[in-house]
């Protein structure tokens, strides 16, 4: 398969001089939706009745079947809000919990757990069995959490009672993940709080560790049988953290292995990325409306950009970043999910697998790229030092465990191109860097001039409209279009129209980890990425990967911290009359 460059054209990208109207929430045409009482869980709650927003697809999908309509209007403080409510609290289980002493669990796992207990969507008989290496007695390890949780809970500050509450849930398992020893006592350690806490049989066990502890984990746990599923309905599920496998071979074995002991069915590989509230909006955005699909395709589209920029570098992770770079940390992963999620057919139904399915035939449709279109359309970079926010930042040959004289890429930008029907000869623009001037993620939607262009004397050039989908921060959509100034004669001026979360909803958003812990507990697999889906994306980096390998050493370091990249990022679009949103 070959990349076919598109003939160049008019620059369409400009920065955002528009004048911005917010668009107000639109009110309800009818009176207000009742609410739905709670569902009764299938176990007691722990409290009050559940107030928060769907979480899963399938639970929005509930909510929006069950929802019934009521003669009686009723005063709402914000009418968007009306009708969000979770159907469902997931079986009784256990969270069995590999690396808990790890950074991952410490960040992101531990408070997204604290938070999905404090508003009740964890059900009662809810037991954590935290496995790590060192030495803790259990009351140490709740300690130690609950530290974790001062810092990086997103609620503040942590409510005592609320967390004790949850931490006497709380036990440690002391072993290595390569003894079997540790194993078969952990194997009946689940069994004794099964008897004692109801959690039924029903397991999750969650692999927060280095992804080289992967296999061995698996396999120790298909050793002592912890794999099998019961008749009587206890259920086991593996939850497998990125990276999955470091190029398209290992994700191979490591798919293979995986799957000698548990079905695919039972394995949720995250990308957290899909578990943003902005990037399950996507999916909305596309599917709800009817008005973009018509125009989503090359007939209207010119080009799309996808840019993820940090501003931070790589805090403290030296040796990890060595060994992925932006490549294998970004490219393979979020950033495809995020190309084949605006880039998919419409599923014809909302299950996991009709999800995915779409998903993988987009991957499977970018055009595979040879060494010599990888050396013109593919720009790696690594930050040296700089500025950011006005703080000076060493740079990245200068940080821990950094070898002085590294190759590892800090930025990657890259032009790809999907072979199918729709998307045929509409370049997909993809950018990530580590210490760019601040953090913003977005997709950029460029769509064509006009045909035929009539306010020729207008002051100011008309420009194409543009569809920006900010996913983090700012969370929102903005369209952009043309508008007449006010007075005599005319001149067009760009004007947006735009959707922004916060103030449309004025709730806040759930962190993509409990969105993803509580959809595996709840069994639905949508936002997970499938092994097939894995491979693919591999299929797409590995050739950038081993043509890199074989290439001059680079350039490096070839962008100054706090700038926006190489150069040769700009002129990737250059070359083609067009250039990165300024954003
Ligand atoms: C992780 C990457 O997957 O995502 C990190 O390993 C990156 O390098 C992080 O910083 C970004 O996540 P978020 O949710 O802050 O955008």
């Amino acid at each position: 398969m070959t990349t076919n460059a598109r003939p160049r054209g008019k620059t369409t990208t400009r920065p955002p001089d528009e004048v911005s109207p917010s668009v107000a929430p639109e009110q309800p045409e009818t009176p207000s939706p009742e609410r739905p009482a709670p569902a009764t869980p299938s176990t007691p709650g722990h409290g009050a009745p559940r107030k928060e927003a769907p979480r899963t697809m399938r639970d929005l999908r509930l909510a929006t079947e069950t929802r019934r309509r009521s003669t009686a209007g009723r005063a709402l403080e914000n009418p968007l809000r009306e009708g969000l409510r979770l159907e469902r609290v997931p079986d009784p289980a256990v969270f069995v919990l590999f690396g808990a002493t790890g950074d991952l669990a410490h960040r992101k796992v531990v408070p997204a757990l604290f938070q999905l207990w404090r508003t009740h969507l964890l059900p009662h008989e809810f037991r954590i069995v935290a496995v790590g290496r060192r030495a803790y007695s259990d009351d140490e390890f709740r300690e130690e959490l609950k530290g974790a949780l001062d810092k990086y809970s997103r609620v503040q500050p942590v409510d005592r009672e609320t967390w004790d509450d949850l931490a006497q849930r709380i036990v440690y398992h002391r072993g290595d993940f390569n003894d079997p020893g540790m194993f078969a006592s952990l194997a009946e350690r689940l069994d004794d709080l099964d008897e004692e806490h109801g959690t039924r049989g029903n397991r999750l066990y969650y692999l927060a560790t280095q992804p080289s502890a992967f296999p061995d984990i698996v396999q120790q746990l298909g050793k002592v049988g912890l794999d099998h599923e019961r008749h009587d309905g206890g259920w086991r599920r593996v939850v497998i953290e990125k990276p999955f496998g470091h190029d398209l071979d290992s994700a191979i074995r490591l798919n293979r292995e995986v799957g000698k002991v548990f079905r695919e069915r039972q394995v949720y590989r995250i990308d957290h990325y899909l578990g943003k509230e902005t990037v399950r909006n996507l999916l909305v955005f596309r599917f709800a409306n009817g008005i973009f699909e018509p125009i989503w395709n090359r007939r209207h589209i010119d080009h799309v950009q996808i840019t993820v920029a940090e501003s931070i570098g790589i805090e403290n992770r030296g040796s990890f970043y060595e060994e992925t770079g932006a490549s294998r940390d970004f490219l393979q992963n979020h950033l495809l999910q995020l190309l084949s999620l605006v880039a998919m057919e419409p599923p014809a139904t909302f299950e996991a697998d009709a999800l995915r399915d779409e998903k993988v035939k987009v991957i499977r449709a970018v055009a595979e790229l040879t060494p010599e279109q990888i050396r013109r359309d593919v720009v790696r970079g690594q930050y040296g030092p700089g500025w950011v926010s006005a703080t000076p930042v060493q740079g990245y040959r200068q940080e821990p465990e950094v070898d002085p004289e590294s190759e590892t890429e800090t930025f990657i930008g890259a032009r790809l191109t999907i072979d199918d029907w729709r998307w045929s000869g509409v370049p997909f623009y993809l950018r990530m860097g580590k210490r760019l001037p601040k953090r913003a993620t977005e997709i950029a939607i460029q769509f064509k001039d006009v045909p035929h262009q009539l306010f020729k004397d207008s002051a100011t050039d008309p420009e194409a409209n543009l569809l920006a989908m900010r996913i983090q921060p700012d969370e929102g959509i903005m369209l952009r279009f043309g508008a007449k100034v006010p007075g005599l004669g005319i001149d067009v001026r760009n004007v947006t129209m735009d959707f922004t979360y916060g103030s449309a909803f004025q709730v806040d958003s759930p962190d993509a980890y409990e969105t993803l812990i509580l959809d595996v507990l709840l069994g639905d697999a949508s936002l997970f990425t499938r092994a097939d889906e894995v491979e693919e994306a591999w299929g797409i980096v590995d050739p950038v990967i081993t043509a890199w390998a074989e290439m001059p050493p680079p350039d490096f370091p070839n962008y100054e911290a706090g700038t926006w990249g190489p150069e040769a990022a700009d002129d990737l679009l250059a070359r083609e009359g067009r250039r990165w949103r300024r954003i």
